[in-house]
């Protein structure tokens, strides 16, 4: 029920509106008219840590208070969807071991060089997933690898920095093979350095006109259970960046629920033999 705790306002039908329409221009985040108690629930402790009186004063802050940039920073760390793991949707990353990563190493065997991008990495355990498989691979070595996270969670960017996990990151056990590359320290499990070296990360509104501008052009992108929470719209402006980043013949590695049917036709779909994923086409098209 709306307003349930007394200590936390109800947010109205028109502070709901007004509010995801701010969140939605900000990041592309999209809350169905049946996300209303959601929006107060992670909000609500933000009215109070601010000592407002509703949600209208909180949309007022956001738009117009000198410290309205910082409080965006805070509900947004409040509003995402952070949830992930490590080796999250195992047969994309065995394809992504067993075809793609041997593509890119004959592909790229002249340069040397292979750039890879997990954009909206959360705390990180796809990047490193993403790291480890490289490695293992042994297709790169003596290679200039450059893995990339990026997010627009501060809070999310801080952990995956700090490389350090609980047991919960580890519920999936397929990763276990992968464990060798952690350490217990202080109850953690710690990435180790050379695997920490070896991948970087950055705060990045996809959604923003500059994104990705420090990015080199990529070999890969993983976006998986990013765009869920947009509408189609915000899909689009991050599928064209995504695009442009890419090197024509590039991949771009989706989550399982997410196909680009009705979104997009800029990207072909490839059939993998433990998976279907998109790629940029070959040749100099720019999005349509
Ligand atoms: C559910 S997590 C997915 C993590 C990981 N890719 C996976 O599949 O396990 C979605 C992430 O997207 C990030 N995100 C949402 N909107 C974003 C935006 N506009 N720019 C960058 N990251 C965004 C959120 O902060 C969140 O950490």
């Amino acid at each position: 029920m709306l307003g349930s705790d007394p200590a936390v306002p109800a947010m109205s039908e028109e502070e709901f509106r007004l509010l995801r329409e701010l969140f939605h221009a900000h990041c592309g985040l999209w809350f169905r008219d049946d996300n209303r108690y959601l929006l107060e629930r992670r909000l609500g402790p933000r009215v109070q840590a601010l000592g407002l009186r509703d949600f209208s004063d909180y949309h007022r802050h956001l738009r117009f208070d000198p410290g309205r940039e910082a409080e965006l920073d805070e509900a947004t760390d409040v509003i995402t969807t952070n949830e992930t793991y490590f080796f999250r949707e195992p047969y994309q990353l065995r394809a992504f071991s067993s075809e793609i990563l041997p593509a890119l190493a004959r592909r790229n065997a002249g340069e040397r060089r292979l750039r890879i991008l997990s954009a909206g990495c959360s705390t990180g355990e796809e990047v490193y997933t993403v790291a480890m498989l490289v490695r293992e691979s042994r297709l790169f070595e003596g290679w200039d690898v450059d893995v990339v996270g990026c997010d627009i969670s501060r809070r999310c960017v801080a952990h995956a920095r700090a490389g350090a996990y609980g047991e919960h990151a580890f519920r999936n056990p397929e990763v276990e093979p992968l464990r060798r590359w952690f350490r217990l320290r202080g109850g953690k499990w710690a990435v180790e350095e050379a695997i920490r070296r070896s991948v970087r990360f950055q705060r990045e509104n996809l959604l923003d006109p500059g994104a990705l501008a420090t990015v080199p052009r990529l070999d890969a992108v993983f976006c998986r259970n990013v765009m869920i929470y947009f509408d189609l719209e915000a899909r689009r402006r991050v599928l064209a960046r995504l695009h442009e980043k890419l090197r024509p013949g590039g991949w771009l590695l989706l989550g399982h629920s997410e196909s680009l049917l009705n979104v997009t036709a800029a990207f072909e779909l490839v059939h993998l033999e433990d998976d279907l994923v998109y790629r940029r086409p070959e040749g100099p098209e720019e999005w349509p």
